[in-house]
């Protein structure tokens, strides 16, 4: 795909903006995340048709890590080529995300959420997306042995040094989150959203008292895995599609998380999605966006078309009290 890529006219006419928290930042109610079909041994053309597509429709968040891949590294890095071949007119029209926290590199600087882990991953990313910031810089998850201080103040740094716009946190629970966002407040460094699994099948974040506490301190929530890594699709009702993620990819879903009792869930939500006249995915997703609480839902694609079916949630968000009663009804069962 050398052809040379002008973005849509139209990108902006259908997505939605949310402000972030009450930060001065908006996402699209979508966004695109790069954790799987992005790696070395991923299809570079479907990878670029997959971004193409998404600013076409108007996401504009890309959403990476420094080890997403596999290899760790390679999807930053087919995500610069992306960028320097297809976005460097659009580089102010996009919000790119990285992260650190999980394991990276050997020894006992490439993991967790020290200042020497943090400080030298951000140089890492920055090189293998050829960026010279990104929008956000998380820390990716909870680190109980490092200071919570110390984590902040490397978060704070790396914002005032020009090397991220923005700082963030991801699965951390409220009790970190409120203390990470007291320590970023002193440090005067804009702490703007906490990155959680959330889907109708992940109740997580009410349980824990994130989604409540986030809105009350002014931080913003994205949803990762908002269709449970395809679960919350009619793709897999009728046996393991050949081109579905459980059988290309084994890593974090597997066919044991296909349980009769998952599976009539499933077929379930399905029929409900069809009488609102939706897509069982595209309901999922609207169901996340329904009360205004979650800025985005952080998607994955393996094709194109599923980001075409998946924007168009954005104009059917609403639910009448007798769904949400039902889809609890199924899926809390
Ligand atoms: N912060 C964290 O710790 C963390 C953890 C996990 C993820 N994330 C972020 O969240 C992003 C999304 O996570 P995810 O990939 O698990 O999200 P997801 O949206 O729950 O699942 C994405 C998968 O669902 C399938 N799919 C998507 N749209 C579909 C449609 N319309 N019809 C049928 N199938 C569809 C595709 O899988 P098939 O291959 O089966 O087609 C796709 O790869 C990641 O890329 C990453 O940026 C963050």
């Amino acid at each position: 795909m050398g052809d040379l890529y002008l973005a849509s006219e139209k990108r902006y006419e259908k997505m939605t903006y949310n402000r972030v928290g009450k930060s001065g930042l908006k996402f699209p109610a979508v966004s695109l995340g790069f954790w799987h079909n992005f790696g070395s041994k991923d299809n570079y053309d479907n990878m670029k048709a997959m971004c193409r597509k998404a600013f076409d429709l108007g996401i504009t968040q890309f959403d990476l890590a420094n080890n997403y891949g596999p290899v760790y590294g390679s999807a930053e890095e087919n995500a610069g080529r992306i960028l320097q071949e297809d976005f460097r007119p659009y580089r102010d029209e996009l919000v790119i995300t990285s992260k650190a926290g999980y394991d990276m590199w050997p020894g006992p600087y490439g993991d967790w959420g020290s200042k020497k882990y943090l400080t030298a991953s951000i140089d890492q990313s920055l090189s293998r997306l050829q960026l010279e910031y990104v929008d956000i810089f998380y820390h990716h998850r909870m680190d109980p042995e490092t200071p919570l201080e110390e984590t902040m103040e490397a978060l704070a740094s790396i914002v005032h040094s020009g090397k991220a716009l923005y700082a963030g946190i991801s699965n951390y629970n409220e009790e970190y989150t409120r203390k990470a966002a007291a320590i970023m407040k002193e440090l005067h460094c804009p702490l703007i959203v906490n990155q959680r699994r959330y889907s109708i099948f992940d109740r997580t974040i009410e349980e824990d008292g994130v989604k409540k506490g986030c809105k009350e301190i002014g931080m913003g929530i994205i949803a990762f895995s908002p269709l449970a890594q395809g679960l919350l699709t009619d793709k897999y009702l009728h046996g393991i599609p050949s081109d579905s993620r459980i059988a290309r990819d084994h890593r974090f879903l597997k066919e044991s998380a296909l349980t009769p009792e998952r599976l009539h869930q499933i077929d379930e939500l399905n029929h409900l999605a069809l009488e609102r006249g939706q897509t069982l995915a595209q309901m999922a997703l609207s169901w996340i966006l329904k009360d205004d609480e979650v800025a985005s839902v952080l998607i994955g694609a393996s094709r194109p078309e599923q980001i075409e079916e998946n924007i168009s949630i954005v104009d059917h968000l609403d639910f009448t009290e007798e769904e949400i009663r039902k889809i609890d009804e199924i899926s809390l069962k």
